[in-house]
Parts: C-alpha cells; structure tokens; sequence
C-alpha cells in the first residue's frame, strides 16, 4: 500500500480517540468508515464530532462550508463486514488484549492483503499484536494523543515485524494528517508513556509523603519547568485508573521498582476518584462532569 492509494480508511472504535481519529482523517479528505458495537454509541461520536468541526469553524481552522462535507465523508456503521474496503485501518477499541485481539483478527481478515493495519493502544506491545494477525509486516502502532483534532504528534510504533514499506507510509500518512509523526520502536510503555508516567507517579508520592500539595507540586512544574499543566492536573485528565495500569505494564515489563505505582494512587482509583471522569481525582470537578 503506498500513500496515494489510500483514499478510505477504517476506524475501529468510535469513543474518545476513535471520534477524533476518524474526525481529522475526514479534516483531510479520507473517507472514513467509522466502526462501533451499538448505534447509540456512533450517533455519540457523531454528535461529538458536529460539535467539534464547529469550534473549529468558529475559530477559522476550517472554512464554515467545509464542514457539512468533512462531516458526510464519516460513515458510521455497526457492521464489521463494511470495512473491507478499507485501505489502512486504526483500531482504537477499549485497552484489553482480550478485545484488541478478536477485533484485530476478525479486521485482518476482512481487510484487503494489502491494507495496513494500526493500533492506537497506549501501552499494548505492538510486536505481540503483530503476531496475533496475519498481517505481521503491515501491522504497526500509531498512537494519537488526546484531544486527537488538537494535538500534533502521533507516536509511531515500529513492531518488530513491521516492514519499512508499512512504516513509510504510515509516517506519510501522519504528515497529510498535518500531524508530527514521531517513530520509536515497541518498548513497554513505548517512549511517551515511559518518560510520563513516572513523572507523575513522583508527583503523587511527593503528595502521598506530605512534602507538598497537589497545587503546589502542579506550581512547581508549570511556573519553574514550563509545563503547560501540571502532572497531577494531567493525571486528573488522563485518569487515575488508566496512569496506574500504564504503571503496571512498566513494572512487569521491565521488571524495575522503579515503576511501582504510588500507592496513593491505588488507594485514590479504589476510592472511585479517577479524576476529571468521576467528578473528583486529586482536584474536584464538581459541577463540571
Ligand atoms: N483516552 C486517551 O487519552 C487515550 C490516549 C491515547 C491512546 N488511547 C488508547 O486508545 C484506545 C481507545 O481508548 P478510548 O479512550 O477512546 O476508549 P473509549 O472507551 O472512549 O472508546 C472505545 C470504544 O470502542 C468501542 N468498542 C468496544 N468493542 C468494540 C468492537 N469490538 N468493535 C468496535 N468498537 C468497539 C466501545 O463501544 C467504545 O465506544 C485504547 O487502546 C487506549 O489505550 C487512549
């Protein structure tokens, strides 16, 4: 598959980063197929996805006309058979290797032979999906950030397997997205999430250890470090359940204490506070979620 032939592309997932995928695909001209269990959670994403075209419009970062078009290239659909034709494909289902796994295969063999499959997982080894399908050259990670239609990069993943034509392309394909592609090889935690995570895990033993508060850590980094938010802030916006299950997957896959989680943050997820999604995590969102 080379990047001129890819004009549709599938996106397998339509919640938080499946929506914002499929949104800047559609930004850029791809059709999109866009791919979800149940009709209520695609008419969510498309609701999600009117909304923010039209922030965008407002703002001038797309032309008003634009948007009724970019919106009629997403096609929605709760039928897997639809994506075969597809070019390229992002899964961007719930992190699960159990989920990854069957939607992966049953996309590899619906997929053309050529077609490139990615996965959008934050902290899955890209090399062990590769191996569960078929498509082990044209498999590779591209991992998004959040808010997908906002932020520049794309971390891009080379599984073991993959083979350079796959990883050009997918470079290529990142650059149309007018994003900054960013190539790592698998590792645990990949690049991003390795450097992240044990930042803010430092910040909530600090917390745990009474050496400081939360807004005063917070303080620190954004008015000495130029962080533009602070890791308890972003840990809030991450989640707390989601930055102690990227800790996990650090420590067993290095093996290093040095990635234990805080047990300040267990104890915060076994309280419910997850952050900003419950309402309350190291700040309180009351009113606001
Ligand atoms: N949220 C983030 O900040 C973030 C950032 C980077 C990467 N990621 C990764 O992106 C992936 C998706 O995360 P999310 O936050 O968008 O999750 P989410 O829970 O918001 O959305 C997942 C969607 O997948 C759907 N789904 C479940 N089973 C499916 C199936 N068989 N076929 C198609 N769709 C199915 C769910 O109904 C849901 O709508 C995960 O691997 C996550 O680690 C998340």
């Amino acid at each position: 598959m080379t990047i001129d032939t890819i004009r549709t592309v599938a996106v397998l997932g339509a919640g938080t980063m499946g929506n914002g995928i499929a949104h800047v695909f559609a930004r850029c001209g791809y059709n999109v197929i866009l791919r979800d269990v149940e009709e209520n959670f695609l008419t969510r994403a498309r609701d999600t996805i009117a909304n923010n075209l039209d922030r965008e419009a407002k703002k001038g970062k797309i032309a008003e006309e634009d948007r009724p078009k970019i919106l009629a290239r997403i096609h929605t659909t709760t039928n897997f058979s639809e994506i075969a034709r597809a070019d390229f494909a992002v899964e961007a289902v719930p992190e699960r290797m159990d989920l990854k796994l069957s939607v992966l295969r049953e996309a590899d063999k619906l997929l053309r032979p050529e077609a490139i499959l990615a996965s959008n997982t934050s902290s899955i080894s890209v090399t062990t999906l590769a191996a569960a399908t078929g498509r082990t050259g044209r498999f590779i990670g591209m991992h998004f950030m959040n808010p997908v239609p906002v932020m520049p990069l794309v971390e891009v993943i080379r599984a073991l397997q993959t083979s350079d034509d796959t990883f050009h392309t997918t470079m290529a394909l990142c650059e149309r997205l007018e994003k900054k592609p960013v190539a790592v090889n698998d590792a645990p935690g990949f690049v991003s999430n390795r450097v992240l995570l044990p930042m803010i895990n430092e910040a909530a033993f600090a917390v745990m250890e009474g050496v400081a508060t939360a807004e005063a850590v917070d303080s620190i980094m954004k008015l000495g470090m130029n962080h533009p938010m602070g890791p308890l802030e972003l840990a809030d916006f991450i989640g707390l359940d989601v930055c102690v299950h990227i800790l996990d997957v650090l420590h067993d896959g290095f093996g290093d204490s040095k990635y234990r989680a805080c047990p300040l943050l267990r104890k915060m997820v076994a309280a419910g506070w997850l952050g900003r999604k419950s309402g309350r995590g190291f700040y309180s969102y009351a009113g606001t979620v």
